[in-house]
């Protein structure tokens, strides 16, 4: 089919990489179809609530080095439950997604290109479902979505944990202290378990394997003991100890009450630690910082490749798929497949194996 306008948007939490994907749809479409391109602002709310602006060639020349995304992004505007204060100040659930349909006809798009980690492109499953012809781009820092080799962002995130290692060992190294590096990754430990195995981490703690706190304790001890007294520890977020739940923060923004928010793990393992032997410890939370800044090569090429691939997918028909990274190739696979499965490191993988072969501790 020919593609005469068509709208991008931009969903859950951003990560760089981002703007290579809408760099790329635009100049696909303006290039190869003579399109026009429609950027919905702010993820689904400017989808809901009618808040757009043109893309151009010309204004998304200089956009490829740029984290984040020009569009805006929000992990809170799911048009099917989008919650609201009512005048009373409780919280209501309301169903937006007639208007979202209703300004998609309205602004006449021949299809949506839909960037997002899992939850976006869940909604934009159930968008497709309403009539919206959809392509799903996937995009987490986590890397943790199901039908992709990689998200980009990760990468990059990953580095920016690695270059974090890096320092904590000079520092730690000096104060002869315990280090510990918290990341991201809620249900996923690609970050710790690769940044670590590059950062040289000492103990390395994943979703995937709860930890044991005498096994952590025990390397820090054989440190000690071999004439090393620091250690270096990378913990991701949703890490938790045997027998006990993951750490999470209270949410304080009235959308996202019932969300869990990850961070804390790496206070709560510092004060453990604390207790039981005599040694300084310290613990940095990379949060944020790993989702900012510059994309690196890797995942402005893959945010380049699968925007590109993105608009021959909606040329030929294929709507109702995500576009993902099949490594060397960039391939199809239905959203309908995905259905909210995150993709954790299995448990029998090479990359655990090769970490704990090299005496790195994950803590059982
Ligand atoms: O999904 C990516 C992620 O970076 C998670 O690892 C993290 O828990 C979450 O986003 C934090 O999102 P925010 O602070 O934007 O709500």
């Amino acid at each position: 089919m020919t593609l005469k306008r068509i709208g991008i948007l931009t969903g859950g939490g951003d990560c760089t990489g981002m703007n290579a994907v809408i760099r790329a749809i635009t100049r696909v479409a303006v290039f190869q179809q003579g399109c026009e391109v429609i950027g919905i602002e702010q993820g689904f709310d400017g989808l809901i609530f009618n808040r757009v602006q043109e893309l151009t060639t010309a204004n998304t020349r200089d956009i490829l080095p740029l984290g984040g995304t020009i569009l805006g992004t929000t992990n809170k505007g799911n048009p099917f439950a989008y919650r609201e204060l009512d005048e009373n100040g409780v919280i209501q659930e309301h169903d937006y997604s007639r208007q979202a349909l209703d300004n998609f006809k309205r602004l006449k798009l021949d299809g949506l290109f839909v960037v997002g980690g899992d939850g976006t492109l869940q909604i934009a499953y159930k968008l497709f479902e309403m009539g919206i012809p959809v392509i799903g781009i996937p995009k987490t820092i986590d890397n943790d979505l199901e039908g992709t080799d990689y998200t980009f962002g990760y990468q990059t995130a990953t580095q920016v944990a690695c270059d974090a290692l890096d320092r904590l060992h000079t520092t730690g190294r000096s104060h002869q202290r315990v280090m510990i590096l918290e990341v991201m990754g809620r249900d996923a430990g690609w970050i710790a378990l690769e940044a670590g195995i590059a950062g040289r981490a000492h103990i390395i703690l994943i979703p995937e394997i709860p930890y044991q706190m005498d096994k952590v304790l025990e390397k820090i001890k054989l440190r000690q003991g071999g004439g090393s007294p620091y250690s270096i520890i990378v913990v991701a977020e949703g890490a938790r100890e045997v027998g006990h739940d993951e750490i999470t923060l209270k949410s304080a923004s009235t959308r996202l009450q019932g969300v869990k928010q990850y961070g804390g793990v790496g206070n709560y393992l510092a004060e453990q630690i604390t207790r039981q032997i005599d040694l300084e410890v310290r613990c940095t939370v990379l949060g944020h910082t790993q989702r900012g800044g510059t994309p690196n090569c890797f995942d402005r090429v893959l945010g380049t490749r699968l925007g590109a691939y993105a608009v021959q997918a909606a040329v030929e028909g294929e709507f109702g798929n995500m576009v993902a990274l099949k490594t060397p190739d960039i391939s199809l696979v239905p959203l309908k497949s995905l259905a909210g499965i995150v993709r954790k490191i299995p448990l029998t993988s090479q990359l655990i194996r090769c970490a704990e072969d090299i005496r790195i501790s994950l803590g059982r």
